[in-house]
């Protein structure tokens, strides 16, 4: 994404070598400001507190984290340590799992004065990793808009919904779900976005909005709530979501909100299509709904809320009456039978057992 005329990953390394930046998402809309991480701690501290987010994200700064304690310490017991702790960081997204065990498997096999310097090239190879199936992902996807598009009068957009943030802030580059909307937009397939605002945090209004609006994708905010009245009126032609984790059926997993998208798309014919990216298939699940655990979050998230004054300033205000007991949970399951079709770096499969299994037989535990 170029930023005041500067190409940005979301994560890289500063000149030295080895201290990792990263965007601070918490001040998003209002302020882009990097902050630099000089330890583990300090990368699980960003994981923790949301100035990383996003799945893909998640498991990159987590193998930076992992480089980041290989520098402070280089044995065994460092390594293991680390992965811990990072682990802990946040329950639902499945490439912090992923990219901490690719860590732990690869380093403990190198010689600890190696170790280093092994962490942080694997850290680099999964983040250009990650853009490339982001590519992969945009072709695949982008064929769908194309096809979309071909029903549309000239000049007509393709009218996308996407929920909470699976853009280039939730990745490496590109992001997932609107990987294909940047290569359609390039492309010249006119296309507008919906984007739901994503309450409690608003990854839709702070996040999606802003990088739409950086990459000249029109698009429109609308409140959670808006999305099913839209799709009865025709005004949805596709809906595409990221995800957290999707297990090896094909139940989808993903921000709070996804669910009812899916209900109110299965309900208006609107198909409804998941970009994922095959680190965050969990394998060793089959059924989403009982088995991935649901991120619950401090109710604070809820009750307040932060924005910009008038004047410039930004206030953050109470909007549950004191007293009133809050619950927030992070995500919720889609059921496979809700999902049109999963968007991944190795073509769009139909969300199943076989056709995933298939489609990455690497993957699949042999038992
Ligand atoms: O709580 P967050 O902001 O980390 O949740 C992110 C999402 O739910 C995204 O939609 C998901 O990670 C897909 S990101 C490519």
């Amino acid at each position: 994404m170029n930023v005041d005329g500067k190409r940005y990953r979301t994560i890289w390394l500063a000149e030295d070598g080895v201290t990792v930046e990263i965007i601070d998402q918490t001040k998003f809309p209002f302020a882009f400001e990097t902050v630099q991480l000089r330890t583990m701690a300090q990368a699980a501290h960003a994981i923790r507190v949301m100035q990383v987010r996003g799945a893909p994200l998640i498991g990159a700064t987590a193998a930076y984290g992992v480089a980041l304690a290989m520098r402070e310490d280089p044995s065994d017991i460092s390594l293991l340590a680390a992965c811990t702790v990072l682990l802990e960081t946040r329950p639902t997204a499945v490439n912090l799992n992923w990219a901490l065990d690719r860590c732990r498997r690869s380093l403990i096999k190198v010689p600890s004065q190696n170790r280093a310097e092994a962490a942080y090239a694997l850290a680099n190879e999964i983040c250009d990793e990650d853009i490339a199936i982001n590519l992969s992902i945009g072709m695949h996807g982008m064929a769908l808009i194309a096809a979309l598009a071909q029903t549309k009068r000239t000049g007509e957009p393709v009218n996308i919904l996407t929920h909470c943030n699976a853009g280039w802030l939730a990745t490496v580059d590109w992001g997932t779900a609107t990987a294909p909307i940047y290569m359609a937009h390039d492309g010249g397939i006119p296309v507008h976005v919906w984007v739901d605002e994503t309450r409690p945090r608003n990854q839709g209004a702070f996040l999606t909005a802003w990088e739409l609006g950086h990459h000249g994708v029109p698009h429109t905010v609308i409140a959670d709530n808006a999305g099913g009245h839209l799709m009865q009126h025709g005004e949805v032609d596709i809906v595409i979501t990221g995800t957290d984790r999707t297990t090896a059926t094909g139940d989808v997993c993903n921000k709070i909100g996804t669910y009812l998208k899916a209900l109110a798309a299965k309900d208006n014919n609107v198909p409804f299509y998941v970009a994922l990216p095959s680190p965050t298939i969990d394998f060793s699940l089959s059924d989403g709904v009982r088995d991935i655990p649901i991120e619950e979050r401090n109710g604070d998230e809820v009750s307040w809320i932060t924005g910009r004054t008038a004047t410039g300033a930004l206030e953050t205000v109470q909007i549950v009456a004191e007293g009133s007991e809050v619950g927030n949970p992070a995500f919720d399951v889609t059921p496979a039978h809700l999902v049109t079709g999963l968007i991944t770096e190795r073509g769009v499969l139909d969300a199943n057992r076989q056709a995933i299994a298939h489609a990455f037989p690497e993957r699949v535990k042999k038992s």
